[in-house]
């Protein structure tokens, strides 16, 4: 057994980290007593930027393009950066082939996931409202991914059912929901069944700033997300998790 340390200032035994058994941190050491340990850590600002600051690098017409969705007046609705990131992470990990987005906005997310696609891929992207996406249309066509995002501007209820009718059930990997929050358990019940097994459906806003913890909180928006929470709770066949990443990112896999 070798006892090894580690830069938090604890010794640990080095079966604990082959994964013999539970690793155990010494205890007795005053540095550990002395510790404060939190289990989260509260972002701020220069948190945030250190965040940024170490992920992979974007390409320059995503930056672009999140820097124009920064100052329009919307641009509260625009995915956070390291969560429009770790996205990427995710699509990367599955080797997403096919992709829908539920609300696009000015579609920063959308060149994001596109950029990750085959030559092959596809991303379709539901929005109603076609002056936020013909903003990021532009970008779109800068990075090259303009030929694989299919834009459908129509109620994405419609779009998804239209999917399902054309005997796309099971044929998408990732399904990322994020436009009205009145929507999202049909969103959710309709992507389930468009994505294969081992599949993942991300919904964003699903801590909405911490206020669905909240039950005095009864807003209507805060209702509906409570409500879309509960529901993934009895879902059968499905794994999922609530991340505190933006405003809060529920991650449902399909078994
Ligand atoms: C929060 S923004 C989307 C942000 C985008 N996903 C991103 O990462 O930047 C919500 C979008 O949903 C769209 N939307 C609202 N209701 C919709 C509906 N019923 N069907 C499709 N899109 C809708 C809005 O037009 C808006 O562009």
């Amino acid at each position: 057994m070798y006892i090894l340390n580690i830069s938090d200032g604890n010794q640990y035994d080095s079966r604990s980290l082959s994964g013999l058994r539970p690793g155990r941190p010494n205890v007795k050491s005053k540095k550990y007593k002395d510790k404060k340990m939190s289990k989260f850590t509260i972002l701020n600002e220069s948190i945030f930027q250190y965040l940024l600051n170490h992920q992979s690098d974007i390409s320059k017409p995503l930056r672009d393009l999140i820097n124009l969705t920064a100052q329009h007046p919307l641009g509260f609705m625009g995915t956070p950066e390291n969560q429009i990131s770790f996205m990427v992470l995710l699509a990367k990990l599955i080797q997403a082939k096919n992709i829908i987005e539920i609300g696009i906005f000015t579609g920063a997310t959308s060149l994001a996931l596109a950029e990750t696609l085959p030559s092959d891929g596809k991303l379709i992207a539901c929005d109603i409202r076609d002056e936020f996406t013909k903003l990021g249309e532009p970008y779109w066509e800068a990075a090259g991914v303009k030929n694989k995002i299919n834009l459908k501007l129509a109620p994405a209820a419609d779009t998804l059912k239209k999917l399902l009718l054309d005997g796309q059930a099971g044929k998408f990997d990732l399904v990322y929901i994020d436009a009205d929050k009145g929507g999202y358990i049909q969103y959710i019940d309709l992507a389930l069944e468009l994505v294969r097994s081992g599949g993942l459906v991300l919904a964003d806003n699903a801590l909405r700033s911490g206020q669905v913890a909240d039950l005095e909180n009864q807003e209507k928006t805060t209702r509906q997300l409570r409500d879309f929470n509960s529901h993934i709770k009895k879902l059968n066949n499905v794994f999922f998790n609530l991340l505190p990443i933006g405003d809060g990112l529920m991650m449902i896999l399909k078994n």
